[in-house]
C-alpha cells in the first residue's frame, strides 16, 4: 500500500516503513532504514501532531520520521534536517517512492529549520557535543512552549544526554522504554547565550592549526591519531596540482595538504553538512579560505573522472553504531574513479582491517608506507587504461 498522490494518508507506519530504502547510502541485510526508535517518537508524537502545529524533525537518518510525521497528518511543511547528504537524499528518494508529491522542506540546523516549532521531533545523535548543538538550536528558535520528544536505542543512550538537554530545557522528562528504545521529553526551553558558540575553535600546538568543529563533526576539535600518524607521512606524498581530502571532517588533512603545497589546488569533501561547515571554518581560521574548495558530497559524486593527482583518505569504518567495511570500500571504489591515471590515494587504517586486497582491486598496485602498532599507511596508485574500481559489492 502506498500514500496517495495528494499526499494524504492511505496507510500506517506498519505498510510505510518496509517500502523505505537507504539508498543511495549503503545497503546491506543487517542494516535497515527505520528502527524502533522512529516508530516509539511517531507514536509517542502523535498528540502534539495537530492541524495547528508546527513540526521539525532533527537526525532523520532515511526520512521514516518526516514520512511518519506527514503520514500521521501533520501539516506541511514538515521541516527537517539531516545531517549526511546520503540521508538528504535517500529521503527525497522515498518519498517518490511512497508517493509523497513533497510535503516536507529540508534544512540546514538553525532558525529556517526550526523557527516558531511547536514539537520537535529528534533521532538522538551519539555524541553529546552534536546533541548539544541541536539542543542549543532548538532552544535559540523553537516556539516557547514547544515539546521536543527525542528518541534513541537504549543501549546508545547516557545520564550525559539528559544533562545536555537539562542546559537548554526546564522540563525534562525520560519515559519508560519499549522495545529497547526510550525517548526522552523536554519542554520550557531556557534563554541562551545570545551569539551559538558553535563551531568550536581549539589551536592545535603540535600541527600549529585552528581546528574548527560543530557537534556532528568526527573527532571533534581533537586529531584522530589515525589522521596523526598519516600526517607524519606529509613530506614524503607527491606535490599534486589537484589533491582531495576525502571524508575531509574537519578539513585538517586539507589544510595541512594546502599549506605545505602551496602550488597545489585542494578540495575538501564528506557527507556530513557538519563536517563541510567545520572544514571551511577551519581553512578560513588558517588563513587558508582561498586555498580550498569544499564540497558537501557523497563519495564525491560531483567530482568528474580521473580529475584529482593525489586523495588523502582517513575511511570510516563505522555505519551508525555497526562496524561494516562497505563505507570504507565505497570510497576507495570513487577514489579509483576520480584519480587520473598515475594519481595516488593515500590512506591510513587500523592494521588488522586487511584493506590492502581492495585497494589493489578499487584503486591499483598498493604499497606500505609505514606501520605502528595500530595503524598502516598506504599508497595506492590509480592502473592506467580501463578504469579502476569496478565491481564493488558491499561485504557482510
Ligand atoms: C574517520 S573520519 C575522518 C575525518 C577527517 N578526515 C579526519 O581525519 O579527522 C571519516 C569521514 O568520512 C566521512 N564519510 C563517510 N562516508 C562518506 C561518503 N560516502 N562520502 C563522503 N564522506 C564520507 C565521514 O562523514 C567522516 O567525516
Amino acid at each position: 500500500m502506498t500514500l496517495g498522490s495528494d499526499g494524504a494518508a492511505e496507510t500506517n507506519l506498519d505498510a510505510l516503513f518496509p517500502q523505505l530504502r537507504r539508498f543511495p547510502d549503503v545497503e546491506a541485510a543487517n542494516l535497515q532504514a527505520w528502527d524502533a526508535t522512529d516508530r516509539l517518537l511517531l507514536d509517542s508524537a502523535a498528540e502534539f501532531l495537530g492541524p495547528d502545529s508546527r513540526p521539525a524533525v532533527v537526525g532523520d537518518r532515511y526520512g521514516a520520521l518526516t514520512l511518519g510525521a506527514i503520514t500521521a497528518g501533520a501539516p506541511a511543511p514538515v521541516r527537517v534536517h539531516q545531517d549526511l547528504i546520503t540521508g538528504e537524499l535517500a529521503l527525497r528518494n522515498n518519498a517518490r517512492t511512497v508517493g509523497t508529491g513533497g510535503g516536507f522542506e529540508q534544512l540546514p540546523l538553525g532558525s529556517a529549520l526550526l523557527a516558531g516549532a511547536t514539537v520537535v521531533l529528534i533521532q538522538l545523535p551519539r555524541s553529546l557535543a552534536e546533541l548539544e548543538e541541536i539542543a542549543d538550536a532548538v532552544a535559540r528558535h523553537a516556539a516557547p512552549t514547544v515539546t521536543v520528544l527525542a528518541g534513541g536505542r537504549v543501549k546508545h543512550m547516557s545520564l550525559g544526554m539528559n544533562a545536555v538537554l537539562a542546559r537548554y530545557f526546564g522540563d525534562v522528562q525520560p519515559q519508560l522504554a519499549r522495545q529497547k528504545s526510550r525517548i526522552v521529553i523536554a519542554r520550557k526551553p531556557l534563554p541562551v547565550s545570545p551569539a551559538t558558540p558553535f563551531p568550536i575553535t581549539s589551536a592545535n600546538a603540535a600541527l600549529g592549526l585552528r581546528i574548527c568543529a560543530h557537534g556532528a563533526v568526527f573527532a571533534g576539535t581533537d586529531l584522530d591519531i589515525g589522521t596523526r600518524f598519516l600526517l607524519e607521512f606529509l613530506p614524503q606524498m607527491p606535490d599534486a596540482a589537484h589533491a582531495v581530502d576525502l571524508g575531509c571532517g574537519t578539513g585538517i588533512l586539507a589544510a595541512m595538504y594546502a599549506r605545505s603545497r602551496p602550488g597545489s589546488r585542494v578540495t575538501a569533501t564528506d557527507r556530513s553538512a557538519a563536517a563541510v561547515d567545520s572544514a571551511r571554518a577551519t581553512a578560513a581560521a588558517n588563513g587558508l579560505g582561498d586555498r580550498i574548495d569544499v564540497v558537501q558530497d557523497d563519495a564525491m559524486g560531483s567530482l568528474p573522472d580521473s580529475s584529482a593527482d593525489l586523495i588523502l583518505l582517513n575511511p570510516p569504518f563505522h555505519l551508525e553504531s555497526a562496524v561494516h567495511s562497505g563505507a570504507g570500500l565505497k570510497l576507495f571504489e570513487a577514489a579509483g574513479r576520480v584519480l587520473a591515471p598515475g594519481g595516488e590515494l593515500w590512506t591510513v587504517f587500523n592494521s588488522h582491517l586487511q584493506y590492502r586486497p581492495a585497494l589493489e582491486r578499487l584503486v591499483g598496485p598498493t604499497r606500505e608506507i609505514g606501520r605502528n602498532p595500530k595503524f598502516t599507511v598506504t599508497a595506492s596508485t590509480r592502473r592506467s587504461g580501463a578504469q579502476a574500481g569496478v565491481g564493488w559489492t558491499p561485504g557482510p
